[in-house]
């Protein structure tokens, strides 16, 4: 049974899609605060890249309310997810529709009352990406980032990127970053992300991904960071380092110097690779290729290419450099490659490309 829909009323249900891009951090976050969910142990300072995209279709329908089961559901890349995964993050968009909306989910701005309450929303959600999901590519920052834009303009209307951050962080830490475009930083304990720079700050700067697997990792960044922090005696070291490469990261970039940028990129990779290393039992996300492409970047910069590498959960290897040398370094290593390399400029944060039309 549904809720009559008064005249005033956000017509639900509505389809809204939405597309957000992967953030590559250069400063990696890697640790949670105990207590919180997602607030990062470390600050991260990141690039959002515009080359690659995912795309969340979202679409809310009404439950019935009362003591019905919620029913919420998401399907990314054809497959149904597991619910658990995303019931943390569903709950903080029915809390910020009940704080928005106490008497109902209404037309912003119409002051009417009596539409579907915030608890008895569920959400149905359709998410494809168009490059490989859970393989070291930040799938969860863009998939979160489009799924809380959709979410909320879906049944609120156009909210504040803060708002947005917030809540898609709950899906997953980096997603905060993705909301923005450009440079963005996420301070350590911190609700959401900000932008530090828009895209348009450093023209030149090009991050070259170069897929060495399509493969989904087998342990996910959360279970891998957790296990890290718990077991790892190098961790609280890391911790107490991160802070100072975080401000190497945003010194180079105010000052768009790109051999500062990437001695800090690679400082903060290896680092936080080192803490995995030491974890119990160990993680290692690594294939021979990355190793390949790490030794064959180290003989470019000696033939004095500006090319430095950075790595997230995953063996795929990220090469930061600037567009005259993007080609070149996609060519390099073409035979190690799974697929093309893409080479991305620097992007947009998450846009919301359907707006609800109220037909259902
Ligand atoms: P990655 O390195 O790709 O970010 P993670 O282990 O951090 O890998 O997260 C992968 C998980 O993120 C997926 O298993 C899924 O739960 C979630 N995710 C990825 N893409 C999307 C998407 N487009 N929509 C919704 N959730 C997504
Ligand atoms: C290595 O944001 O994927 O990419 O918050 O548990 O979803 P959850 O983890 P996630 O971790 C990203 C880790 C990283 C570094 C970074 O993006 O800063
Ligand atoms: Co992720």
């Amino acid at each position: 049974m549904r809720h009559d829909q008064p005249s005033h009323a956000r017509p639900l249900p509505g389809t809204i899609t939405a597309t957000a891009h992967p953030s590559l951090a250069v400063a990696k976050y890697w640790g949670k605060q105990p207590g919180a969910i997602n607030t990062a142990a470390t600050p991260s300072v990141a690039i959002t890249l515009g080359a690659i995209a995912a795309r969340t279709t979202l679409t809310v329908d009404c439950g019935d309310g009362g003591d019905q089961p919620l029913r919420d559901q998401v399907i990314l890349n054809g497959v149904s997810q597991d619910p658990r995964r995303f019931r943390p993050f569903f709950d903080a968009v029915r809390e910020a529709i009940a704080r928005a909306c106490p008497d109902g989910v209404t037309d912003p701005g119409q002051g009417g009352t009596g539409g579907p309450r915030a608890q008895d929303l569920y959400f149905s959600v359709r998410s494809d990406n168009d490059f490989p999901t859970a393989a070291g590519l930040a799938s969860s920052a863009a998939g979160f980032a489009a799924l809380a834009a959709s979410a909320l303009t879906a049944t609120l209307g156009a909210r504040p990127s803060e708002e947005i951050s917030r809540l898609a962080r709950i899906g997953s830490g980096s997603a905060c970053r993705s909301v923005y475009g450009g440079f963005t930083q996420w301070a350590a304990g911190a609700p959401a992300a900000e932008q530090l720079y828009p895209e348009t700050w450093w023209p030149d700067l090009r991050v070259v991904v170069l897929p060495v697997s399509t493969a989904e990792k087998p342990l996910s960044s959360r279970d891998a960071m957790n296990r890290t922090r718990d077991t790892s005696p190098f961790y609280e070291a890391w911790v107490t380092d991160a802070p100072s490469l975080a401000r190497e990261t945003r010194e180079a970039i105010s000052r768009r110097d790109l051999e500062r940028l990437g001695e800090a990129a690679r400082l903060s990779y290896l680092r936080m690779f080192s803490t995995m290393f030491g974890a119990n039992p160990p993680i290692l996300y690594w294939l021979p290729q990355s190793l390949d492409i790490i030794r064959g970047l180290e003989e470019l910069r000696r033939m004095g290419l500006p090319v430095w590498e950075t790595m997230d959960a995953g063996p795929q290897v990220k090469v930061i450099t600037d567009a005259s040398h993007a080609r070149q370094v996609a060519d390099e290593f073409r035979d190690l490659l799974v697929s093309p390399a893409i080479i991305s400029e620097v992007g947009p944060g998450v846009t919301i490309d359907t707006p609800p039309d109220g037909t259902g």
